[in-house]
This record gives C-alpha cells, structure tokens and sequence, in this order.
C-alpha cells in the first residue's frame, strides 16, 4: 500500500498503476476515523477494481462556524493499518493547504435535493462535499467511487451531480453498517456518552417499527409514519430530534401528508437526525412500500 500526500504524487501513483493493467480504479473517500463501515466500502471496492484509491480528509469546507471540524475524530495511525487489512492500494492523505493552497472561488451547487433534510439543517454543505469530491474526482479519475448509504442524501446528491455534469464515474452506493444492536456506524459515535449511545439505540428502533408498521397496514400515509417515529424517538429523555421526515428516493420529493404510502411509485427513504448531547446522529431506511405491501 502507498501512502501519498500531495496530488502530483497521487496521479503518479494512480498513472502507475493503469499503466500496468491494474484497472478499473475504485475511489473511496473518506474524512477519516475509520470503522466497519469504511472497510465494507473498501472491501466492495476490491471485489470491482484492481486498483483501490482511499482518500482521507477532513473537508474543513463542509463544515458550517459552529460545527465540529476541529474536534472531528483523527487516527491517522490507526486508520492506515485498517486501509492495509481491508486492501486499500493507494492512500491519499492531504493536507488543507495541499487540497485549498488558496481560497476556492469556484464551487459545485446541486440545487433542489440540498435543500431539505441536512442540506436545511446545515446550510452550505453539500457545496462543501460536491465541491471536494469534484476534485477528487478530477485527481484520481476512478471508474467506480463508493458511498455509504448512511449518508443517503449524499448518495442522491453526488449522482446527480455526476448525471448532470457527465462525470465518467459510476456512483457505487453501499448498505448501512450496523452494531449488533442496530445503531449505525459513524466516525461521531465516539462523542457519546455511555447514556446517549444507549438512548441513541431509537433511531434504529423507530426506523424498524416504521416498517413494520407499514408492512402490518398500522400505519398507511405520511403523516402517520411520521407521527409514529417521532412519537418512538421522543421515548428516549435525551433525543432532540432535528428532523424525522418520508421523501420519494433518490429524488428526495416531498409527499402529500394524507398520501397513502403503498401508491408511491418506487422507493421512499424514511429519514432521522437526533441530536444526543453535543452529538448529531443521522440513520434512515430506504424501502419500496408497494413491495412491502405486497407481502402481507
Ligand atoms: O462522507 C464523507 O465522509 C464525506 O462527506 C466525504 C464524501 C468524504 C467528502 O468529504
């Protein structure tokens, strides 16, 4: 594994590498603090590509004033023995100067789908990860570039900058990585308290009982899986909920309050973000109701 820090020695050592046959190449950016779902992204990677590219950045411009870009977790120690397990071929780890040697006027806007759901509750940045992954993508030039579908806002919102603008690059979203007991991987989960990772445990839970719900004809529309979310969230003393919200996937629309699910054409996203303390936690659930129907 190559460990590389400036762009010149990345696209040499990316050049490198297609030159000697070892293609397609496969991109997996990161900000780091790597877990089990990082390694899922990197394991896809391997099973698709010859050559897999691991990036590790904290982007400082996907940051709004008051959020956590200089508490945000870094190992980098830690994080290149896991690159090595999971078979990362090239890590590429910039410094700020090296990404933004000076101030960035030129920025990539997804209007529409950066409106809600994060891109409402933190203005900016989306701007901040379609821009840096822009640049990724100009550096590496990968035929393939792996997502979390934790993040499945970013998910949505990368390929449609990437349809509209014609990157050649295919979009590989992957599964949520979970604990045993449902909550979902994030690099943040370090920030909580033994409490708060205990009470953080309803996301999964309500995202759950949603579906069932759903599936059991408990709950048929919009408001009412709504309803039923933010009634289960609001069990737990600790959770602040940001937003608890059903949208048509990947196109992020809204749906009619009274609308009844199961005539939804595709698939809706049920999504969450709850703050615990200091810490903001986002998970979701992606299902095509009329399936879910269909089986009951
Ligand atoms: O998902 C992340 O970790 C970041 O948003 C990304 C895609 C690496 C861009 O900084």
């Amino acid at each position: 594994m190559r460990v590389v820090r400036t762009v010149e020695q990345l696209r040499e050592a990316v050049g490198f590498m297609r030159g000697a046959g070892q293609g397609p190449v496969g991109l997996v950016p990161t900000m780091g603090y790597l877990h089990d779902g990082h390694a899922s992204l990197l394991r896809r990677a391997g099973e698709m590509c010859g050559t897999v590219v691991m990036s590790i950045f904290v982007n400082p411009i996907q940051f709004g004033p008051n959020e956590d870009f200089e508490a945000y977790p870094r190992d980098e120690r830690r994080d290149l023995e896991l690159a090595e397990r999971e078979g990362a071929d090239i890590v590429f780890i910039p410094a700020v100067e090296e990404m933004y040697p000076r101030e960035i006027r030129s920025k990539i806007v997804v209007s529409s789908l950066t409106t809600r759901l994060c891109g409402a509750s933190r203005p900016g940045h989306f701007d901040g990860v379609t821009t840096v992954v822009a640049k990724l993508f100009n550096m590496v030039q990968p035929d393939y570039a792996y997502f979390g579908l934790k993040d499945a806002q970013q998910v949505a919102v990368l390929r449609q900058m990437v349809d509209d603008l014609n990157m050649n690059v295919k979009i590989v979203p992957c599964p949520i990585v979970r604990e045993a007991d449902g909550l979902a991987l994030s690099s943040r989960n370090v920030y909580l308290s033994a409490e708060e990772r205990l009470q953080a445990l309803v996301l999964s839970r309500s995202l759950r009982e949603a579906h069932s719900a759903v599936e059991e004809g408990r709950a048929a529309t919009t408001d009412e899986v709504r309803e039923l979310l933010k009634s289960t969230i609001s069990s737990s003393p600790l959770a602040d909920i940001d937003y608890a919200e059903i949208l048509t996937f990947p196109q992020l629309e809204p749906l009619e309050g009274n609308f009844p699910l199961v005539e939804t054409d595709g698939e809706i996203i049920m999504a969450l973000a709850v703050r615990f303390g200091r810490t903001r936690l986002i998970d979701n659930m992606i299902f095509t109701p009329k399936e879910v129907a269909a089986l009951v």
